[in-house]
């Protein structure tokens, strides 16, 4: 195994050798890891030079020391925010934040930052876009007519102390990340250990927020989809946010079928209405709660019900505040494609599992996601799935409906579902929703 580590040599360094030295498995010393992320965030390495690199991780892997050196430099490569001043009545906030893996259908931050708010806790999320096959909650809450994530650093200081929350697209906050993020969502590179455990991290060291909640999801619809290897995930992000001063724990939680009836955009936002209206699918509300309950403990917040500020309309006061502050306008209606497409039962029986990655793959073929850098996704592009596993079917009945503004996409989308969800004679084995707790 060879090493290029060449303290003091920064000159020496170019992405050739570096890229060659992580192909043929070597280990990339601090200054390689530096100059390549310095170099990609300001345009001296070119966006080929850092796929090769990102392909060659993907392929090789990185040690832990390679991990986080790598977090650093992508934290180091922009501002990182700073709230221990504020206070709200005297006290300063109890500042906390989630980040889920990536999942299909995981909606679970947009009722999730009014529940903390309504039970007194400050989140700062610094939200991302889709990635691969998962959706994203920028790419999600953007379907609500007028919302802004493009917000200032005064307004989500204003944000956090008068509301409690604030939702931004990360912007200047680790840059480096918001680069390699677009690059690996169009080279294949999205299911690497090390590059989600570091892409996750670098925004959540950087976002300013004392305390972190994972959400490291399993299964099928998940990046890394061996429990085994969410696991690891799990222990290195909570242990590059405890090396960065962030009190972190994570769940691990069931990703084989997606979160909930809808999948998409718009229609996710309509399902978060629904959870904060005190209804909703019943996983989606028990995740929720079960975060909310592990970051209030992590804040220090006690006393509160996360799931009475769901019955008792709380909540969706809070969202309705935080909505209105950025720009977007609940009153108007949400988008929902312009065609639809729906699948059938053929016989009756009792629908079995529904394969989370296919769903994810048919929704992004639908227009929800992007397949080139920058691309405008389609708001009303989703999902509804009429049958869960377990449920009973009557034959002819609907079981998924498809919404896209562009007709053609049907065809592709429909394959995906192809074989990835099935009617039987008896209902699956019930997983649980919540596999573990890592801290
Ligand atoms: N969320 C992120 O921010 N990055 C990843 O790589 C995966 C999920």
């Amino acid at each position: 195994m060879s090493h290029l580590d060449a303290p003091g040599l920064m000159s020496h360094l170019d992405a050739p050798t570096i890229i060659r030295t992580k192909r043929d498995g070597g280990i990339l010393g601090n200054d390689a890891i530096d100059w390549m992320i310095d170099g990609y965030t300001h345009g001296r390495v070119a966006d080929e030079q850092m796929s090769a690199l990102l392909m060659a991780i993907f392929l090789r892997g990185m040690t832990a020391a390679e991990i986080a050196r790598w977090t650093a430099a992508m934290v180091d490569s922009g501002e990182r925010l700073d709230f221990t001043d504020l206070r709200r009545a005297g006290k300063p906030l109890a500042l906390v934040d989630k980040h889920s893996t990536g999942g299909v259908g995981d909606k679970i931050t947009i009722p999730l930052v009014p529940i903390i708010m309504a039970c007194g806790g400050a989140m700062p999320q610094a939200a991302g876009r889709g990635l691969g096959h998962t959706g994203g909650t920028l790419d999600k809450l953007e379907s609500i007519p007028g919302f802004t994530a493009e917000i200032s650093r005064a307004q989500i200081r204003r944000q956090l102390c008068d509301l409690g929350a604030a939702i931004f697209a990360a912007g200047e906050l680790a840059p480096a990340d918001r680069k390699i993020y677009a690059l690996r969502d169009v080279t294949a590179t999205t299911e690497s250990l090390p590059l989600i455990a570091s892409s996750v991290m670098s925004k959540k060291i950087a976002e300013g927020t004392r305390a972190l909640v994972l959400d490291s999801k399993v299964g099928s619809g998940a990046f890394l989809s061996t429990e085994a290897e969410s696991r690891e995930l799990a222990r290195t992000m909570v242990d590059l946010g405890t090396e960065h001063g962030l009190i972190t724990r994570a769940l691990l939680t069931d990703m084989d079928t997606p979160l909930g009836r809808a999948v998409g955009n718009a229609v996710e936002v309509v399902e978060s209405l629904e959870v904060l209206s005190g209804g909703g699918p019943d996983d989606v509300v028990e995740l929720t709660v079960a975060l909310a309950r592990e970051m209030l403990d992590l804040a220090g917040v006690d006393g509160v019900d996360p799931a009475q500020t769901l019955s008792d309309g709380s909540a969706m006061d809070r969202f309705r505040a935080l909505v209105a502050a950025q720009g977007g306008d609940l009153s108007a209606p949400l988008p929902i494609g312009a065609h639809t497409e729906t699948v059938t039962a053929t016989c009756s029986g009792t629908m079995g599992d529904i394969d989370a990655m296919a769903v994810g793959l048919a929704v992004w073929r639908l227009g929800a996601g992007r397949s080139e850098p920058g691309q405008r996704v389609q708001s009303g592009a989703g999902m509804q799935i009429h049958r869960r596993p377990g449920e009973s079917v009557a034959a002819g009945e609907t079981l998924f409906t498809l919404y896209t503004d562009t007709p053609q996409r049907f065809e592709s989308a429909l394959s995906e579902l192809d074989g990835a969800w099935s009617v039987g004679d008896h209902a699956p084995a019930v997983r649980p929703l919540i596999i573990d707790r890592i801290t």
